[in-house]
């Protein structure tokens, strides 16, 4: 499979599913009819062509998360296809560019809505020269489903447009509480995707071996012994999993407790098994080998910028802000130059975590304050989302390639939908 070539078509349209076996239907909106949409497989270097149908009574857009698109290419607010209407996406995959993206609509102001009513899908893009090929891989794409007293996807409280949405459901694969095989002393090789709206997830998996091996742009250079995943909304990570049941200790996929500092919600109190591992023989344990890749880090920056994400409460029209401002589409926030290192310093002057992402490129954390204290980022990763957890500070540094508009956001989709969007041009 190396033709150089991708095409597929999606559509964006109502889909009613029966969820429980009672019989009673859900109207979810799905790409293809299928909750999540189905996953696109691409190599680095192939070119894509996605003929798109908007089958919805609003507007909408495919997004790209995280992959170097061109601006136009890229499904962002200005480029709206309209009901009923269709469009190709049409981009190639630049050399190194393997990992883990997703796709999800970017309407301007629908984001959410469409979001958790099920359009999300992933993304794979492989490299020939994957030192991880040989392992089984899973995929996990998270998302959250908030159903009324009818049985049907819940609409934004007033309490969601401010703390973010969070359901009764988290899923994976659509599915609830699904069980995942293993077997003891086998490494699979899994591949996470937050595509909740506003939920942070903090991952365990107590009983097994666990080694980050990936962010959201591809492998790490050397995996990481973790004990638990931070995984803000929109953000991806690899996994290596060995199996390793013991007596006694659960072999599930732990939900674990997280503060982000909801004002008008109860907070997860209690650890929630998210999914359930299914002991399947014995594996050999296979070899795995210590470096990954090699990672250079970006030098010193040839521009800094000041990101200032707060809230302001008084305003209800405008309750999100960075650097003061609610999103315009029509006002550009800065200008920039193709081709430059920039350091952008995120502050969160905020009662909340707000998870930061920027459009068109990767970014390389190197330092976040801890406790009012810069400490340098332990390794280097890409990435495309960093969680800023409230009165935090991370200081990144990104490069971008192509020139146009480039949004940067909250992740957490109720706060983009509300403001906490700005929009700088590259040169
Ligand atoms: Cu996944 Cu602008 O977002
Ligand atoms: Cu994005
Ligand atoms: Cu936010």
């Amino acid at each position: 499979q190396a033709s150089g070539r991708f095409s597929a078509s999606l559509e964006a349209a109502p889909l009613q599913a029966a969820l429980w076996g009672d019989g009673r239907q859900t109207t979810f909106w799905a790409y293809n009819g299928s909750l999540p949409g189905p996953l696109i497989e691409l190599w680095e270097g192939d070119q894509l062509e996605i003929a798109f149908r908007n089958g919805l009574a609003q507007p909408t857009t495919i997004h790209w998360h995280g992959m170097p698109v061109p601006p136009e290419q890229d499904g962002n607010p200005h480029e709206p296809v309209l009901p009923g209407a269709q469009r190709q996406y049409r981009f190639s995959l630049p050399a190194g560019c393997a990992g883990t993206y997703w796709y999800h609509p970017h309407p301007h102001g629908h984001t959410a809505e469409q979001a958790f009513r099920g359009l999300a899908g992933a993304v794979i893009v492989r490299s020939k020269n994957d030192p991880l090929r040989h392992l089984p891989e899973q995929h996990l794409l998270f998302s959250d489903l908030k159903l009324d007293d009818d049985g049907q996807v819940a609409a934004n409280s007033m309490a969601d447009l401010h703390d973010g949405r969070e359901g009764q459901y988290l899923l994976i694969n659509g599915a609830w509480q699904p069980m995942i095989p293993l077997a003891q002393g086998e490494r699979q090789r899994w591949r996470l995707w937050n595509a909740s709206s506003s939920r942070i997830l903090k991952l365990a998996l107590p009983a097994h071996e666990v080694l980050l091996v990936g962010s959201d742009g591809g492998l790490l250079a050397e995996g990481q012994a973790i004990d638990s995943l931070l995984l803000p909304p929109g953000g991806r990570a690899e996994l290596v999993v060995t199996g390793r049941f013991r007596d006694g200790v659960p072999a599930g996929l732990i939900s674990q407790p997280y503060r982000r500092g909801k004002m008008m919600h109860a907070e997860q109190q209690q650890d929630e098994v998210v999914a359930g591992i299914m002991r399947h023989g014995m594996k050999p344990t296979q070899a795995l080998p210590v470096s990954l890749r090699s990672i250079a880090p970006l030098g010193a920056p040839g521009f800094r910028r000041r990101i200032v994400l707060s809230e302001n409460m008084a305003d209800p029209k405008a309750m999100f802000l960075i650097n003061g401002r609610s999103y315009d589409m029509d006002r550009i926030d800065g200008s920039g130059k193709v081709g430059r290192i920039e350091e952008w310093e995120v502050q969160g002057n905020a009662h909340m975590d707000h998870p930061f992402h920027l459009h068109g490129t990767q970014f390389q954390v190197v330092a976040r304050t801890v406790d009012g204290m810069w400490e340098d980022e332990p390794f280097l990763a890409w990435r495309d989302v960093v969680n800023v957890a409230a009165n935090e500070s991370v200081r990144l540094r990104f490069v971008q390639s192509l020139p146009g508009l480039r949004m940067f956001h909250c992740h957490i989709l109720e706060h983009e939908d509300q403001g906490m969007m700005a929009q700088i041009d590259f040169l």
